[in-house]
């Protein structure tokens, strides 16, 4: 199973490529005894909650999430006791152990849908991305608090690039992850996972798309619609870390997603490693706001 930020030469050998969502469905029905996950570890965790019983593998056991690195679970059960009243939502991007501090769990797919399903006076902690916090909060108008946390790759688009870039395509339709800054969520013309971004390119009777998001999704949507014109947003220029060196990088490619490789997929494959483990009592208290958000979606 392969996420669509994934390298394009690993979602076109995939059995299944989709979004966090579809990836944890997919995961409940599949029969495989061992699942593939290409894709970044809290997805293999994932899937690993929802199947104890399969062996789940992971091309690259580094490819981590700076969003769910930014919400330790000491860190939240520290909040959680500072807000007794209130009721844990967090998004999947987050590690086994503050999935079991959550009583429900969502993915930027069904985020609004399951909020607006709460009881209004219900408080709510959002944790970890604030971004995406804050555009349920501005849709339903409700007051979650929200944690400090973002997605580093969401994060650095480039507002003067997308402006820019509106004025060069003035019918072009903007496409934004929820993940991203409330600047650009707010130029957007259509917000959502990177499936409903997908789906909105192929379905609508509009020819030109800009894209800001990872651009992996760009690889899959222009397959789906080869006549449109895609244009991903550019990121603000910046450096990341590569081999322990700060690099310049003016891409938009989340690097954690991209450490997972076709050499390394066919080594996963033949030697069955790198195998996800869960700590047994974890998994049995993050499954249970996994299987709400299932039954809620
Ligand atoms: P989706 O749920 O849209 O697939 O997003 C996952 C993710 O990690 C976005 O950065
Ligand atoms: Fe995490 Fe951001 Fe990479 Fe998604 S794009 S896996 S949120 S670091």
């Amino acid at each position: 199973m392969a996420h669509y930020y994934q390298r394009a030469e690993l979602q076109d050998i995939a059995d299944f490529v989709g979004d966090s969502l579809a990836l944890a469905r997919q995961a409940a029905k599949t029969d495989a005894d061992i699942i593939v996950l290409c894709g970044v570890h809290f997805m293999g965790e994932t899937a690993k909650i929802i199947c104890p019983n399969k062996k789940v593998l992971i091309p690259d056991p580094q490819a981590g999430c700076s969003l769910a690195d930014s919400c330790k679970a000491e860190e939240l059960a520290e909040w959680k006791q500072q807000h007794p009243e209130y009721m844990v939502v967090s998004y999947v991007n987050t590690s086994a152990a503050v999935k079991a501090l959550t009583d429900i769990v969502v993915t930027s797919s069904n985020a609004l849908k399951i909020v607006k399903q709460l009881p209004e006076d219900q408080p709510i902690l959002f944790a970890p991305d604030k971004n995406l916090g804050n555009y349920i909060n501005s849709i339903t108008g409700r007051n979650m608090a929200l944690w400090d946390g973002a997605c580093h790759v969401h994060s650095r688009f480039s507002v003067q690039a997308l402006l820019q870039l509106k004025k060069d395509y003035p019918q072009a339709k903007v496409l934004a992850h929820p993940e991203c800054k409330k600047i650009i969520v707010d130029i957007a013309d259509v917000v959502g996972s990177t499936e409903a971004l997908l789906n909105y390119a192929k379905n609508s009777d509009e020819n030109v798309f800009i894209v800001a998001t990872e651009s992996g999704i760009l690889h899959k949507m222009q397959l789906s619609c080869p006549q449109k014109t895609l244009i991903a947003v550019p990121p603000e220029a910046t450096e990341i870390i590569v081999d322990g060196k700060l690099t310049p990088c003016s891409c938009n490619e989340c690097e954690y997603m991209r450490l997972n490789t076709l050499q390394k997929l066919y080594e996963c494959l033949r030697d069955e490693k790198y195998e996800i483990k869960v700590d047994s009592f974890l998994a049995q208290q993050a499954i249970k706001p996994i299987e709400k958000m299932l039954r809620m979606s």
